[in-house]
């Protein structure tokens, strides 16, 4: 459509115009990627015991500052074991945000637990420490636990999410959760190397995970990684991802259930290759919204800028139109010129599967579900 030419030209003008086709955001492997897989495969450990697995955590505890970093096979394996973890049950509540990617809802579901799905703050997109303090305007503390008083279901974890990369308001959300002695999970799937006030998101709460998805800023082809500062939760983690065997030269004994969660040396090998060009992608993924922030001010369209006191690892940029009709417009009209967009995920509590979650009004997050469109937002190098 005529109207929006100008949008597909600049994106056209920054990704290469002789491209017949600009992905959303593509990886890319220009360092020790094929040295290490290479390595890997002589040493015939391609499987979750070996030298890289142990040396992807070492390199995750030592980037994100947190104490213990466990691997994983994913992102939602991270976020499974984590919410286990901080002792979710069957028939708890755990509260998230309608507005993620459903891997968060599906690793709470895993448990046996109903998620509550809250709104989100529209400067950062991410949980909304308003919606939260309204929930627990509704808790009861007991010695028990603290528990919902409309439905008498404890609250066992609370989970907001760090949208496309832009850090949540992390430490209201933190303080609200120690309130109410709520243990608080970060999903940072998409925000490793965001800070907010120089810490790393995903270092707030007591756990974080990451996911390093062929879709993320950096990826392992699949894998995922738990942080936190808890010893004992650190031992647990890896316990529980290595199906619970208790270490021992031949015996196969296990003491609780375990799951098979451990990441695989290969893909453990990717991720170190990958970590070493973490900080120069996130430079030059910044320049990029950059030049799309300067760029949108002379349109309709509002570009989302990182909120104050952090960095985003600027992971999937964003553009907000001014209706769903025009969102449907211009995401038909940019997919059928060969650039890639896509609307934000449908929100959560619409989920056939999910209509038993419980949810407030949700408003900013049906705003935003209706204007969204993330563009592309790959490293430029
Ligand atoms: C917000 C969010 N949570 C969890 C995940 C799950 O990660 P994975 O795909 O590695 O399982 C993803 C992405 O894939 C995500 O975007």
């Amino acid at each position: 459509m005529e109207k929006f030419q100008h949008v597909i030209a600049q994106i056209r003008t920054m990704y290469g115009e002789d491209r017949s086709f600009i992905p959303l955001h593509e990886p890319l492997f220009i360092g020790n990627e094929k040295k290490y897989l290479n390595d890997c495969i002589d040493s015939t450990f391609v499987s979750s015991v070996g030298q890289y697995v142990s040396e992807f955590e070492r390199r995750m505890a030592e980037y994100t500052g947190a104490s213990y970093a466990i691997a994983v096979v994913n992102g939602t394996a991270a976020l499974h074991l984590s919410l286990i973890l901080a002792g979710v049950q069957p028939g708890d509540i755990v509260i998230s945000q309608a507005l993620s990617f459903v891997a968060t809802a599906n690793a709470i579901k895993y448990t046996g637990a109903t998620p509550f799905f809250i709104d989100v703050d529209p400067k950062n997109l991410g949980m909304s420490a308003e919606a939260l303090s309204k929930v627990f305007d509704q808790v009861e503390v007991t010695a028990g636990g603290s528990y919902y008083k409309p439905t008498g279901q404890r609250i066992s974890a609370v989970v907001p999410m760090h949208t496309f990369g832009f850090p949540a308001d992390i430490e209201t959300l933190v303080s609200l959760c120690e309130q109410y002695n709520i243990p608080l999970i970060e999903d940072a799937a998409e925000s490793l190397g965001s800070t907010y006030m120089d810490k790393h998101t995903g270092t707030f709460g007591l756990l974080g995970t990451y996911s390093f998805n062929g879709n993320k800023t950096i990826t392992c082809g699949g894998g995922g990684i738990i942080v936190t500062d808890d010893e004992e939760l650190g031992r647990k983690a890896k316990h529980l991802s290595t199906q619970a065997k208790i270490p021992h030269a031949w015996e196969f004994a296990h003491d609780m259930l375990g799951y098979n969660y451990r990441c695989p040396n290969l893909n453990a090998a990717l991720a170190c290759a990958q970590l070493e060009n973490l900080e120069k992608f996130i430079a030059n993924k910044r320049e990029t919204a950059h030049q799309y922030a300067d760029f949108f001010l002379q349109t309709p369209y509002q570009f989302i800028t990182e909120p104050s006191d952090s960095r985003s690892n600027c992971w999937l940029n964003a553009i907000l139109m001014e209706s769903r009709e025009e969102r449907d417009a211009f995401l038909k009209a940019s997919n059928e010129a060969g650039v890639m967009t896509r609307p934000v995920w449908n929100l959560l509590h619409r989920m056939e599967y999910l209509k038993d979650a419980l949810h407030d009004d949700l408003t900013n997050s049906i705003f935003i579900e209706d204007r969204l469109v993330n563009i592309p937002s790959s490293v430029r190098l």
